[in-house]
């Protein structure tokens, strides 16, 4: 049954709390795991929704899956995986599901994956992933919404996208670790993840080179062997967690968090006034004593300022003294939290890709619709401050990417009720 969270003003969030690993790093690795037909043991896996629904993608196509939950270990042997025919009904679930397509063609010589949808943050189309891979040699067919990719032996190329997409990266650079030849991906996606991703293809056997800048060189290997590899921690679950406790007026540290991942937050704070300090410990956040001032913000590739937090800092800047602009330029329709923190007096205007808001000096309580991931985030925040308890339903987009999200703020010092809804 459908969940939602009541949440009660609370005071200044107070604590520590430890981050866990990058849903965005550990999904890609685990569609990785399907090259090298052999056993992959993953480390720091968070326990949340989207990762279970990539594992039981690999486990439908003959992968073999042990997940410890309480470890964050999963054991991912591939050995038996032959099917290269993914389910609508698997893949509808969760869009970087898409990613195996590189690994089974590469693998297998075929693959036939669902086109993903549109999704509630824009139409997030998969062009260049395609025209990557048709670039290596394989002939891409459209079927009844499928994609059909075959190749008897995928070839190097020079591959130039066209915007640094991460997912197109990332595929480009699985299907190309078995490849004949070399493989040169041009203005590539430099976000963390994809240096994981490349750190998990090398240990595996893989000659990934230049991941982390915009040329990444991958020399093709007659096969991969099963490795151990541990995820980097969430930058943007690390990124909430910085700006509830600015948000809250509290002080809290960070443990387990690559304060470098975290750079364009850490500065955007810091221009807001709030205080940032890095340690060997972690990353703490204090905004006790001072007022949060307006700052802008623009969305970027990284080391931009990530699309993933932007709505996370729109709640902050609902409660900033002055006026900011926060504009999106990574996808064209981003703003869904916008409506709901409207609901909770926010004063917000949206002109094209940027939205202007006017800090108030209080939020109010309201019922209000999670609509995606990131938007609910927001929402769950903004809701720690508002004046009277919030409702929010949809809190299943907020598990995806967050694991037990209430009670680690609970803990903290939050008010978060979980009900069931209905
Ligand atoms: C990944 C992240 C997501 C994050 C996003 C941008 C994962 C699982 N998800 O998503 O959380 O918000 O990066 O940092 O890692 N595009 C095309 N054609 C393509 C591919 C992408 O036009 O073939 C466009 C998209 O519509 C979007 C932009 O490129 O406007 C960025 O998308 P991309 O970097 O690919 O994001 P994802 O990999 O889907």
């Amino acid at each position: 049954m459908a969940e939602k969270f009541i949440i009660k003003p609370s005071g200044p969030l107070k604590g520590q709390v430890e981050i866990g690993g990058a849903k965005n790093a550990v999904l890609p690795v685990l569609a990785g795991s399907i090259l090298t037909g052999q056993h992959c043991r993953i480390s720091n896996v968070p326990n949340l929704s989207d990762v279970e629904s990539m594992s039981e993608l690999v486990e439908s196509l003959g992968g073999h899956i042990t997940w410890n939950r309480a470890k964050g270990i999963i054991d991912a042997d591939t050995t038996n995986l032959q099917k290269y025919d993914a389910a609508y009904e698997l893949v509808g679930k969760l869009r970087a599901s898409f990613l195996i397509i590189g690994p089974l063609l590469a693998r297998l010589g075929r693959a036939r994956v669902p086109l993903p949808g549109g999704c509630a943050i824009g139409t997030r189309p998969v062009d260049l992933h395609l025209k990557g891979l048709a670039a290596m040699g394989a002939e891409i067919e459209h079927v009844h919404g499928y994609v059909e990719a075959k190749a008897k032996h995928l070839t190097g190329a020079k591959i130039y996208l066209d915007f640094p997409s991460v997912g197109a990266t990332e595929t480009i650079m699985m299907a190309a670790t078995l490849a004949k030849g070399q493989t040169i991906i041009e203005n590539a996606a430099v976000e963390p993840e994809i240096v994981d991703l490349a750190n998990f293809l090398n240990t595996a056997g893989a000659e990934v080179r230049g991941a982390g800048t915009d040329t990444i060189k991958i020399t093709g290997q007659q096969g991969l062997k099963g490795t151990n590899h541990t995820v980097i921690p969430d930058r943007i679950e690390a990124g909430t967690f910085m700006v509830a406790a600015a948000l809250t007026g509290g002080d809290v540290l960070l443990t387990n968090v690559m304060s470098d991942h975290v750079k364009p937050v850490t500065a955007k704070l810091k221009e807001s006034n709030v205080q940032v300090e890095e340690s060997q410990e972690g990353i703490r956040v204090n905004a006790t004593s001072d007022q949060i001032i307006a700052a802008d913000i623009k969305t970027l590739p990284y080391p931009g300022f990530p699309t993933d937090m932007q709505a996370q800092f729109m709640s902050l800047m609902a409660k900033a003294k002055g006026t900011s602009v926060i504009t999106e330029t990574v996808f064209e329709n981003r703003f869904m939290q916008v409506g709901e923190l409207k609901r909770m007096g926010a004063v917000i205007k949206i002109e094209s890709r940027s939205a202007i808001i006017e800090g108030v000096d209080q939020l109010t309580g309201a019922q209000v619709n999670a609509t995606d991931l990131r938007a609910g985030a927001a929402l769950v925040l903004a809701a720690l401050t508002a004046k009277e308890s919030t409702e929010i339903s949809g809190i299943c987009h907020i598990d995806r990417g967050y694991h037990l999200l209430d009670v680690r703020l609970n803990q903290l010092g939050a008010k978060i009720e979980r009900v069931k809804e209905g």
